[in-house]
């Protein structure tokens, strides 16, 4: 929806041209037929009661307009809420909301939509939506006990109800209080015809079940009860039974309890009843009329229902107790007095109950103390009446309305204009109609009506209305406002609509005639005391609680306040709570009296528009401005829209917003500066500057929350951080402990163990198990120590020969002994040998080297070991002759002895002597002495011998020592062994080489050409020795040799 999108006529006054009270009516007359009910002037919506329900309300809407400014969409309530809303919750000005208009125009439909549209846009969560539904929910309880069907409105409100919603600085809803004014209870008793009383009697018959019914002792009918009017027990459009349940469920939401409930509506069944107890006339015994309870169960059902002793009630009801500081005198009422007495009671009884109920809801909604509260008034008062026959309440509702309209004049003409001039801003005046003048005619606190009155009701002396008639006719002969049959005659007018009980008062909206009867009574609004105790008597907790004057022990003679005088205090307090607020206006307009859907009533909307001052209204508004502020508070909001001004500025208020509205390219005719304030001429150009605000302020909000969040952030990581250093500390001390902790348990555990080791090594002495060790190595070691010292004193002779060698007494020294005996053994051969002389040793050196040579190779060997090597078989140290035979060679000769030569031809021997020399072998004839063989060591290449027992053996000569010789020698000789040992060593020493001696049979021996194979065989004797060695030649070739 564009902003001025095809508008039907204007949506804001304001724009009206030309501006008259004609083409005013017309456009709203033109919108209203379009079904545009609400129009603005300026920020004030003009709302025509469109009698229809209209498709521009819900949800849907409310969405639209809560993030709409408030010239963006069409004329509406919600835009006129979402303004005071805002600035509640933004600007923190407690807002209150005013409805006015006569009655039917729609107030009490309008404070609603008010109430549901901040309920949709404030705060959410269940804490805030039960405190939203019990807000709500308290309209339609209000509802049915404070309205009623009057010819004006099927749904009119019959008490004044102003609400505050409190909420907390986010402008979420805490709560509320609710605050009611001067209910009409004369409605409980009598209505006018074509009305009804209120809606509750008429819900409770039609929707409570038959249960309830009999429990209440009531009966659906509503005929039956003389307090309802007959003809008119059902409003078209109005389902009471439905409402009914409404009520209840209503009442559950705000916190009544069911016995709450249950009492409620058994003191309206009361009500009811009472209509019912009829009075007859009776007469005392001295003549004085007197009135009883005419016989029927109602007054007994009174009894039960509220636990009531019906004879005291009777009492209370047919009887007045004057009571002074003397004495008590007990009057007898006539019919009319104890009728009029029952109608006081229901009404008392009723009205009290309405204001438990407002009470009770207050109880139920009320907010802390300690919090601070923002507060959102919303005004529902009874609107301006005009009735056939007007009386005390129509008066005092309409003087409620003259001081609402004095709020409007007060603030948006008079207070506006009147600040124009103060601030030197250039200003035509506009005239309009101050009704100031009026509202003290009835307030004032000497002269005013009311003041009258409570004179009036207080004044000893007879009293009445008629007095108290003659009294303002005297007071007000000369008033503008005031008329009456008095002073009309005094200026010779006639008017037959004047009757003589009445006087007439010009009110702003119409002159209403007001009929002065009970005028008195109403005001005294006096209960018999004798009522109030016996209700107190009642066994029902709210009842008695309703009537706490009837308490025995708290009654006082004082007379309460006046209805006027508590009605005029509500009021002014009212007045100045309104005053303390920003005051958003809806102007209701009633557009028929028929309560019909597309009806415009030309002169009916042209009356109230003219004593609503409209067109005054519209008129300063144009001449005007919208919006004003201080310099201070107006830069203090808005400097952010200018770079020059924010963050700081200096230079002084009134400069600052002049740079700011620079800055912004305001347009010059849109503002004026003030000698402390700016004016904004239009609502546009402050929405503009609203809205560039919410911008601005969304870019410094995106500021601050990335600065918050970076500081948020950063401050977590430092703790996050520090955290974690502190954990890592704590966990890395903690495992370091725990390793400590380890390592010195194992080094404790290995300390004691090596403490326990060394311990148990010095003190194992000590120990059986290393008893046990010690013992055996003690009794091994005696055992070693016997079988020493017993083989030291057995020890065999140092003779080498000798072998005993004592046993070891034990298997264990077993090779001990063994080696023992060896080391003894040698040491028997080291001792043998060190007593050996140089030959002995000569001789053994012999043997030895006959042993190498012959151990284990030759069969004669064994037989030679024993024998000593003599050298010297022929006894050739005294012999000269065989001296001679030597030669003349120098050294001794080394062996000397016969020796058989074989003769190679035939196998023959010969014995020959034979020498042995350092370096020679000399062979000689024994026979011939002088034929000899002299063989150099030089030249033997080899000896060759048998393994056998036999003497045979080869010398074999070298290849060049055969040249020129017979060849090698075949010998024989007894000591074979001896003469080759000795020829070996004599070689060895003489040539430095080994002779070669090869143990076999078979060899060759040489001639000087040829040479003879000789193989040698063991004889028969089989090497006994027994036998005779025997060469045979074998052919030419070949010598065998048989030994023995
Ligand atoms: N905006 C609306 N849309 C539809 N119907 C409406 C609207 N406003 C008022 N009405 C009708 O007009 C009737 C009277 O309105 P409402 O009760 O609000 O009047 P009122 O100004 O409170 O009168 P009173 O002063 O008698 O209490 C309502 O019951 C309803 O049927
Ligand atoms: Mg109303």
């Amino acid at each position: 929806m564009p902003l001025l999108d095809n508008p039907v006529g204007v949506e804001d006054l304001i724009l009206l041209e030309p501006l008259t009270q004609e083409s005013l009516l017309k456009n709203l007359q033109l919108r209203f037929e379009s079904k545009e009910i609400y129009t603005y002037i300026g920020s004030v919506v003009v709302s025509v009661n469109p009698y229809q329900q209209l498709p521009i309300y819900g949800p849907e809407f409310i969405n639209k307009y809560r993030d709409c400014t408030f010239f963006e969409l069409k004329p509406h309530i919600y835009a006129l809420a979402n303004v005071a809303y805002q600035s509640l919750r933004d600007q923190d000005r407690d807002q209150c909301i005013l409805i006015t208009g006569e009655s039917g125009a729609g107030k009490t439909e309008a404070s609603k939509l008010v109430m549901s549209y901040v309920a949709a846009v404030c705060g959410k969560g269940e804490q805030v939506n039960s405190v939203k539904e019990q807000l709500l929910q308290s309209n339609p309880v209000l509802e049915a006990f404070g309205n009623a069907k009057t010819i004006r409105n099927n749904n009119s409100s019959r008490f004044g109800k102003y609400m505050d919603i409190e909420f907390d600085f986010k402008g979420v809803p805490l709560g509320g209080v609710v605050t009611n004014y001067l209910l009409e209870k004369s409605r409980v008793v009598k209505q006018l015809k074509g009305e009804r009383n209120f809606h509750i009697f008429h819900q409770l018959l039609a929707g409570a079940d038959t249960q309830l019914l009999k429990a209440l002792k009531l009966e659906r009918d509503p005929s039956s009860y003389a307090y309802l009017n007959a003809d008119v027990s059902e409003v078209g459009g109005m389902d009471d039974a439905s409402n009914f349940r409404t009520v209840q469920n209503a009442m559950a939401v705000i916190g009544f309890s069911e016995e709450e409930i249950r009492q409620v509506l058994e003191v309206t069944a009361l009500v009811l009843k009472l209509g019912n107890v009829e009075l007859a006339s009776e007469f005392q015994a001295n003549g004085v009329s007197a009135s009883g309870i005419r016989e029927g169960p109602g007054i007994q059902e009174i009894g039960e229902l509220v636990g009531l002793n019906s004879k005291e009630l009777e009492r209370a009801l047919c009887a007045r107790t004057m009571e002074t500081a003397k004495e008590k005198v007990v009057t007898a009422l006539n019919v009319i007095q104890a009728q009029y007495a029952r109608d006081a009671l229901a009404k008392n009884i009723y009205n009290r109950l309405f204001n438990w109920i407002v009470n009770r809801i207050n109880e139920s909604i009320k907010v802390g103390t300690g919090e601070k509260k923002k507060v959102m008034g919303v005004l529902d008062i009874y609107g301006f009446e005009i009735l056939q026959d007007n009386s005390f309440e129509q008066f005092v509702i309409n003087y409620c309305n003259e001081k609402l309209q004095q709020v409007f004049i007060e603030i948006t003409l008079k207070e506006e204009q009147e600040e124009y001039a103060r601030e030197g801003i250039p200003w035509r005046k506009v005239d309009y109609f101050d009704n100031g003048i009026i509202c003290n005619l009835i307030e004032h606190n000497q002269r005013g009506i009311l003041a009258m009155l409570d004179e009036e009701c207080l004044r000893p002396g007879v009293v009445s209305d008629s007095t108290f008639l003659a009294k303002l006719n005297q007071l007000f002969s000369k008033h503008d406002h005031y008329e009456s049959k008095v002073t009309q005659n005094a200026q010779r007018q006639y008017d037959h609509t004047m009757g003589l009980s009445c006087f007439r008062i010009s009110h702003y909206a119409g002159k209403v005639t007001y009929n002065v009867a009970s005028f008195i009574d109403k005001n005294n609004d006096l209960l018999f005391r004798d009522l109030s105790q016996v209700m107190w008597k009642a066994q029902h907790t709210l009842l008695r609680s309703l009537f706490p004057e009837g308490d025995p022990k708290q009654a006082s003679l004082k007379r309460p306040p006046t209805a006027g005088a508590q009605f005029k205090s509500s009021v002014a307090i009212l007045m100045k709570n309104l005053y303390a607020k920003n005051p958003n206006y809806i102007r209701c307009i009633k557009p028929n009296e028929n309560q019909q859907r597309g009806q415009f009533s030309w002169e009916l909307v042209a009356t109230q528009s003219q004593y609503l001052g409209l067109l005054e209204n519209v008129r300063v508004r144009r001449a005007g401005y919208a919006y004003r502020q201080v310099y201070g508070l107006f830069l203090e909001r808005y400097r952010m829209l200018s770079r020059s001004t924010w963050p700081s500025w200096k230079e002084g208020d009134r400069a600052g917003v002049k740079k700011v509205l620079e800055d912004l390219a305001v347009a010059s005719e849109e503002v004026a500066f003030g000698k402390t304030k700016i004016f904004i001429r239009s609502p546009r150009t402050l929405f503009f500057l609203e809205e560039q605000r919410r911008l601005k302020i969304q870019q410094l909000a995106t500021l601050i929350q990335k600065t918050y969040r970076g500081w948020r952030c950063r401050t977590h990581y430092q703790l996050m951080r520090k955290s974690q250093i502190l954990i890592s500390s704590w966990f890395r001390g903690n495992r370091q402990k725990k390793r400590y902790g380890k390592m010195r348990a194992s080094a404790l555990l290995i300390q004691a163990f090596v403490r326990g080791w060394k311990a148990r090594k010095d003190y194992r002495k000590y120990f059986r198990s290393g008893a046990a060790l010690l013992l055996s190595s003690f009794i091994y070691k005696s055992l070693a120590q016997k079988f020493l010292l017993g083989l030291k004193n057995n020890l065999p002779s140092t003779k080498i020969l000798d072998h005993k060698w004592p046993a070891a007494p034990y298997k264990c020294f077993n090779t001990a002994n063994q080696e023992l005996r060896q080391l003894f053994y040698r040491y028997q051969c080291k001792k043998f040998r060190d007593r050996l002389s140089a030959e002995q040793v000569e001789v053994l050196r012999e043997k030895l080297c006959a042993s190498e040579l012959f151990k284990d190779r030759k069969a004669s060997y064994p037989q030679s070991v024993p024998i000593q090597f003599r050298g010297d078989y022929i006894g050739l140290q005294g012999n000269p002759k065989l001296q001679k035979l030597k030669g003349g060679e120098e050294g001794p000769v080394l062996m000397a002895e016969t020796v058989k030569k074989v003769n190679r031809g035939n196998g023959k021997t010969s014995s020959r002597i034979l020498l042995l020399t350092k370096r020679h072998v000399i062979l000689t004839d024994a026979k011939k002495s002088q034929a000899r063989t002299v063989i150099e060591l030089d030249s033997l290449a080899g000896v060759s011998v048998t393994s056998f027992k036999d003497g045979l053996f080869c010398l074999h000569m070298n290849e060049m020592a055969l040249v020129g010789s017979k060849g090698d020698f075949l010998l024989i000789s007894d000591h074979v062994i001896e003469l080759l040992t000795k020829m070996s060593r004599a070689v060895l020493a003489a040539m430095q080489r080994q002779l070669p001696i090869t143990v076999t049979e078979k060899f060759s021996v040489k001639f000087k050409e040829s040479s003879v194979a000789v193989k040698v065989i063991q004889g028969p004797g089989g090497g006994g020795g027994e036998g005779k060695l025997s060469c045979k030649k074998k052919g030419s070739r070949n010598l065998e040799v048989t030994v023995p």
